[in-house]
């Protein structure tokens, strides 16, 4: 089918001052390369810090990568205006972790959801349609699209996200940590909406976690990132049964109640019935787990690179 997105040796390099005025720099993202086919389903895994929400912002030029391109669709990014950028961002959209900071506390999830097709000129009367048919595909009533976002749960609020990032019809979605913010029963539901959703609409995903259970749930691909770097990156059946990057052996390792296997019997095929039933008690490693050293990249630990595929 061809990719939808190609990233081609990103580097972002983070400038804060030091305390004594020097202006150092921090590398997050080290030229990380990889493409997405169309409708795929890549995952990013890597302890906190490692540079996922660096690279995902880098890709979608929110904060522009220092180096490398991104090459969207034929359009290589770096090359568009600022103007036309926005217009082009239409197209990638982007959840994050906390659905509370997400939706503007003082704006009725009407409001929330306007805003962009008010944007595009989309007339109010196409708009509540749309709206009500988006809450609708989300498990919201648009009965309550007059609310603000206090009177939601935190699961309920991020199906509202969810919605906002479809009201411009993407066809590529970033999800960064969607559900590491929710119980983890409602983690599942949101988990198999996403997937639901994904087959509905023909998206194209990128799905990002710190945990390898539920990157293997949700991705036919799957990319180990390890500070800064992507040290490992193949199907996933493949990375569990085969895992050749000492850090995607750890991480695999550590998996609670396993030791480096997984069943993941294609579970992104399932229907979504029979998804509801297996769905994993999503837990995995717990947030935090290994914190980078992020003064440096150069620490005791021994070469990760040697798994790229
Ligand atoms: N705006 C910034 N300025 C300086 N350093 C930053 C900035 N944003 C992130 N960093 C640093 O860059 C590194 C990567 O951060 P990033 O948020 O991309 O990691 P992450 O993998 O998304 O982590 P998490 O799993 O906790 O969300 C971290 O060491 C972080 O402290
Ligand atoms: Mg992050």
């Amino acid at each position: 089918m061809g990719p939808l997105i190609q990233c081609h040796g990103i580097v972002k390099i983070h400038r804060s001052g030091g305390l004594d005025g020097a202006n150092r720099g921090f590398k997050a993202v080290d030229d990380v390369s990889f493409s997405i086919e169309k409708k795929g389903n890549f995952g990013i895994v890597g302890e906190s810090g490692c540079g996922k929400t660096t690279l995902a912002r880098a890709m979608l030029y929110l904060d522009p990568p220092t180096s490398g391109g991104v090459v969207f669709d034929g359009v290589d990014l770096g090359s568009l205006k600022p103007r036309q950028l926005r217009a082009f961002r239409r197209r990638m959209q982007i959840v994050f972790q906390d659905p509370h900071s997400s939706l503007d506390p003082r704006m009725t999830i009407y409001d929330s959801l306007s805003e962009g097709l008010i944007n595009i000129g989309m007339d109010r009367a196409d708009r509540t349609k749309k709206i009500g048919r988006l809450l609708d595909l989300v498990g919201i009533s648009g009965a309550l699209s007059s609310r603000f976002p206090h009177e939601f749960s935190t699961g309920q609020r991020q199906r509202i996200v969810i919605a906002r990032a479809l009201t411009m019809d993407p066809e590529f979605l970033v999800l960064d940590e969607p559900v590491s913010n929710l119980d983890v029963s409602i983690q599942a539901q949101v988990i198999n909406l996403l997937l639901d959703i994904k087959e509905e609409l023909g998206l194209t995903y990128l799905f990002i976690s710190h945990d390898i259970n539920l990157v293997a749930y949700m991705c036919d691909i799957v990319a180990v990132m390890y500070k800064g770097k992507i040290v490992e990156q193949a199907p996933t059946e493949e990375l569990f049964a085969n895992p050749r990057n000492e850090y995607t052996r750890t991480l695999l390792a550590s998996v609670p109640g396993r030791s480096g296997q997984i069943d993941v019997s294609s579970a992104a095929t399932l229907s979504s019935a029979d998804r509801e039933k297996t769905a994993p008690a999503v837990q995995g490693l717990s947030k935090g787990h290994v914190v980078s050293d992020i003064t440096s990249r150069t620490g005791d630990k021994p070469d990760l690179t040697e798994g790229t595929r």
